[in-house]
């Protein structure tokens, strides 16, 4: 019998009521990444405050459920960090916030960690570019 990989139900609950879903007007950082395997994308917004702590994120995501689950879930663990910790926020790290995900399913954390890492990179080179 084929062994279907399932979901933990802290993946489903994201999945089902996703977190911080939308877009940020004027967001201070921009991230989008795609698979081309899977054609899956995403778009992470991020607002900066004083102090280069996230104070807010929102995420745009076209893909499947588990992608949809990291999505919700980076944006939890994002909001609040420095920009130094949540650049160091790894796939492992929100797979095990998930309560774990499918093997076949673990590029779909690494498209959100992936996603949060340019947003901030996107964030640091505008700060950049208004120094010079
Ligand atoms: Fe590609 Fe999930 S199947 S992000």
């Amino acid at each position: 019998m084929v062994k279907i990989a399932q979901y933990s139900d802290i993946v489903m609950d994201h999945f089902m009521n996703p977190r911080n879903v939308g877009e940020i007007e004027n967001p201070d950082g921009v991230g989008e990444v795609g698979n081309p395997v899977c054609g899956d994308m995403m778009t992470f917004y991020i607002k900066v405050d004083d102090e280069d702590r996230i104070e807010d994120v929102k995420f745009k995501t076209f893909g499947c459920g588990a992608a949809i689950a990291v999505s919700s879930m980076v944006s939890e663990m994002a909001v609040g960090k420095t920009l130094d910790e949540a650049m160091s926020i790894t796939r492992d790290q929100v797979a095990q916030q998930l309560g774990g995900l499918p093997k076949n399913k673990m590029h779909c954390s690494n498209l959100g960690a992936d996603a949060l890492q340019k947003a901030i990179e996107d964030y640091r080179s505008k700060k950049a570019a208004t120094k010079e």
